[in-house]
């Protein structure tokens, strides 16, 4: 800053006594000019300074926004949770300290879906601090409706949930395990598994329709495919394999579950105690 205080003086003071005005030199007003001019530096000189003081401007900003272009399509816009858990918490289970949290910004988390973003220390930092405040502001969100205990209830009758999903070691794998699927994912991404199965099958879980060289037809989920040979698990949790072969034809149902659309079979307050049901599994 001196340096640049001083080349704007410097032009000032040689215009003043370069100047050809043939008034007679009044060196009070010279120096009252001069006074002006380096107050007027010295009080943009204090604004610079308050300026770079602030929080590095834009950080919050760029905080929010890394989060909506990297981690809003899985944990939702206000981190109200999605196809990834819920971070408006303010306690993670996977994250005690900030150093943890940072790490898993960058890292992901090994073993699960929740992938790890090439960040620069900066931006980890930025984002996590937007994750941080999102936690702050948790308090204002709604409760889901719903009341879990009879979500429950429905889940073992009405339902038949058991009969594709396992839970605590019971029920069929014919869809993922649900255990701690309240931890891993949130409300409105559970509604929407309920209403809309099609809508976000996880990896793993194609649907596929065979029909056996005996005319036999079959509608299973995939477990493994190679070249020659196929495995897959019916609806009610048989596996069978298969060579290629031995079928007349494949169908791969891209993007279809064979999970039945619930909203047709359940009233709208059965689907809220289903989801608070299923937030509850933690
Ligand atoms: C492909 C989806 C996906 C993306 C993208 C994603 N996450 Fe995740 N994240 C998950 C899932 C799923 C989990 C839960 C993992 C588990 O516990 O099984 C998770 C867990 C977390 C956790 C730990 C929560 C806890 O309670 O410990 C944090 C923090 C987190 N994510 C932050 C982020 C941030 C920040 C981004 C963006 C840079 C991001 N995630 C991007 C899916 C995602
Ligand atoms: C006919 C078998 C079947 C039945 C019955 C069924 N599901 Fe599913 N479900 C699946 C399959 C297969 C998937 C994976 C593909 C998809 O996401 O639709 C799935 C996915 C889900 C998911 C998403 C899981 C994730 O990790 O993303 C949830 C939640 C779920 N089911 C809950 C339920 C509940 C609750 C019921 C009972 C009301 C139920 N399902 C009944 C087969 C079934």
């Amino acid at each position: 800053m001196p340096a640049v205080s001083r080349a704007k003086i410097m032009p000032n003071n040689s215009n003043v006594h370069d100047n050809p005005s043939p008034r007679p030199a009044e060196p009070d007003g010279s120096l009252t000019r001069i006074r002006t001019i380096l107050l007027r530096l010295a009080s943009a000189l204090l604004l610079t300074c308050a300026l770079l003081a602030q929080p590095a401007p834009n950080d919050a900003a760029q905080g929010e926004k890394l989060f909506r272009s990297h981690c809003a399509h899985c944990h939702g816009p206000r981190g109200e949770g999605g196809r990834g858990a819920v971070l408006a918490t303010t306690a993670f289970r996977h994250a005690a300290d900030e150093a943890a949290l940072l790490r898993i910004i960058r890292r992901g988390i090994p073993g699960t879906e929740m992938p790890g973003t090439p960040f620069s220390d900066r931006q980890a930092q930025q984002t996590a601090s937007f994750v941080r405040s999102l936690g702050r502001a948790a308090a204002e969100t709604r409760p889901v409706p719903g009341d879990a205990a009879r979500g429950r209830a429905l889940y073992e009758t009405k339902g038949n949930c058991a009969g594709c999903h396992t839970l605590s070691g019971r029920g069929q794998p014919v869809g993922p395990d649900l255990a701690g699927i309240g931890a891993r994912t949130g409300a409105a991404y559970l509604r929407e598994a309920l209403l809309d199965p099609s809508k976000d099958v996880p990896a793993g879980f194609l649907q596929m329709r065979l029909t056996t060289s005996q005319g036999r037809r079959l509608t299973a989920v995939r477990i493994n495919e190679d070249t020659f040979s196929l495995q897959v698990r019916d609806l009610s949790g048989n596996t069978h394999s298969f060579w290629k072969s031995e079928l007349a034809d494949i169908q791969k149902d891209f993007g279809k579950s064979p999970m039945p659309a619930y909203g047709s079979l359940l009233t709208p307050s059965e689907v809220d105690d289903l989801v608070a049901y299923m937030v509850s599994l933690r």
